[in-house]
């Protein structure tokens, strides 16, 4: 095991292995950092999942700094040859099952990808060194808030106390991140973030289920009152949080990232409606989900005061933008809407 110092400087030799990056955040990240760094070789690893979506790659598939390959982060032969043959300086790790209702179905998977897969990418850059593993992971790993304590924040010490088999998932690896790095010394850090939101954004997910289905004239299904705090970040400013760590980051350190943009459910799903000129009647209140989590509100004092991060996108900007996203790239979404996911709405939603 052999590990190296990191300096902007070497920033042709750099090659960064972005896990995931077919999924929504990972593919907004890969664009981030052809952009901010295109001196930077970025190999994408995705083993295209339902989540993952070539397509969205294709406008750097051609670029001669960017590589896919479609690969499963379990399969451990393939991995360890992928380092040898690509000798990354930093691996990105997106690559997860991220939906928590399909965990709440189906927890196996989640514990597969999301523990075993970190731990394989770790043994990988134990094996072949490494400048940089970096774990994004969510902030969903301090459980929940009360709704009557709006004073009360995550903060890096919050305990870990998860709710889902997702969320279990996450903080299961984030404790193996930490074992790795003070056992074996791996220079690790990671990120916990809010919920994300803007362009790629799957639509199983809150804010481009709710386009999608007012856009088709179709029910609004809110769980249970609609009271549910979530603490919205755009995707773009995550993607310059974590550029920020995998450079400047403490190794060893955790960073909690968010914007303060706390907005209940129902809150989001009116001012979508209202910026689609769409009526209230199509809001349908459905079946609250097993265990959910009240409210998630980040403190990012840390990364403020450490990198200097702060968000470029509050909510009312971000959500137009992410609207005409959706009404621009019609095609993405009802390609993927037409397919597959209609089973798995009919599951979820058919006799909710
Ligand atoms: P996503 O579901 O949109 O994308 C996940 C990607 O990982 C897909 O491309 C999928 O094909 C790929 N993948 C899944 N299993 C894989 C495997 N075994 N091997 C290789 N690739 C695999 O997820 P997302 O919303 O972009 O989330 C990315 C990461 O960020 C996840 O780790 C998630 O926990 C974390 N996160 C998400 C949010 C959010 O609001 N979406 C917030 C905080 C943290
Ligand atoms: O906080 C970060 C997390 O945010 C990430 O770790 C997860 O990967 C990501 O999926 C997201 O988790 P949430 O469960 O918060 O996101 P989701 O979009 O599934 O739901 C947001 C809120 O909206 C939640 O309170 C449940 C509610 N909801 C969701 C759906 C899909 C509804 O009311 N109706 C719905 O149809």
């Amino acid at each position: 095991m052999f590990f190296y110092n990191f300096s902007e400087s070497d920033g042709e030799n750099m090659t960064v292995f972005v896990t995931g990056g077919a999924g929504f955040i990972g593919s907004n990240f890969i664009f981030y950092m052809v952009k901010k760094h295109p001196d930077y070789r970025i190999v994408c690893i995705d083993k295209l999942t339902y989540a993952g979506n070539l397509s969205t790659l294709e406008p750097v598939l051609n670029n001669e700094n960017f590589r896919f390959v479609k690969l499963d982060i379990c399969n451990r032969e393939e991995i360890f040859k992928l380092f040898e043959e690509e000798a990354p300086s930093i691996v990105v790790n997106f690559a997860a099952e991220s939906h928590v209702d399909r965990s709440i179905e189906d927890p196996g998977i989640f514990l597969k990808t999301n523990i075993l897969g970190t731990q394989t990418l770790m043994d990988a850059c134990r094996k072949y060194g490494i400048k940089r593993y970096h774990q994004v992971s969510t902030d969903e790993v301090y459980g929940d808030l009360p709704l009557d304590r709006p004073d009360m924040f995550f903060t890096e010490e919050t305990p870990i106390h998860t709710s889902s088999p997702y969320s279990a998932s996450k903080a299961s690896a984030d404790l193996l991140v930490q074992a790795y790095h003070r056992t074996f010394g791996l220079p690790i850090t990671i990120s916990r973030c809010s919920n994300n939101y803007g362009p790629y954004h799957f639509p199983e997910k809150l804010i481009p289920l709710m386009i999608a289905n007012a856009l088709n004239d179709k029910p609004l299904p809110v769980y249970g009152e609609g009271l549910n705090i979530r603490d919205w970040l755009y995707v773009e400013d995550h993607c310059k949080a974590i550029d920020m760590i995998i450079h400047d980051g403490k190794v060893g350190e955790v960073y909690n990232i968010g914007g303060h943009n706390e907005k209940t459910n129902i809150y989001i799903v009116k001012k979508i409606l209202e910026l689609l000129g769409k009526s209230e009647d199509l809001i349908t209140f459905v079946t609250d989900r097993k265990g959910h989590d009240l409210r998630y509100a980040i403190d990012p004092a840390k990364i403020k005061r450490d990198l200097g991060w702060e968000p470029d996108t509050m909510f009312d900007d971000g959500i137009v933008k992410t609207v005409n996203w959706y009404l621009e790239n019609r095609e993405w979404w009802e390609t993927i809407i037409n397919g597959e996911y209609q089973n798995y709405y009919e599951k979820m939603y058919g006799n909710r």
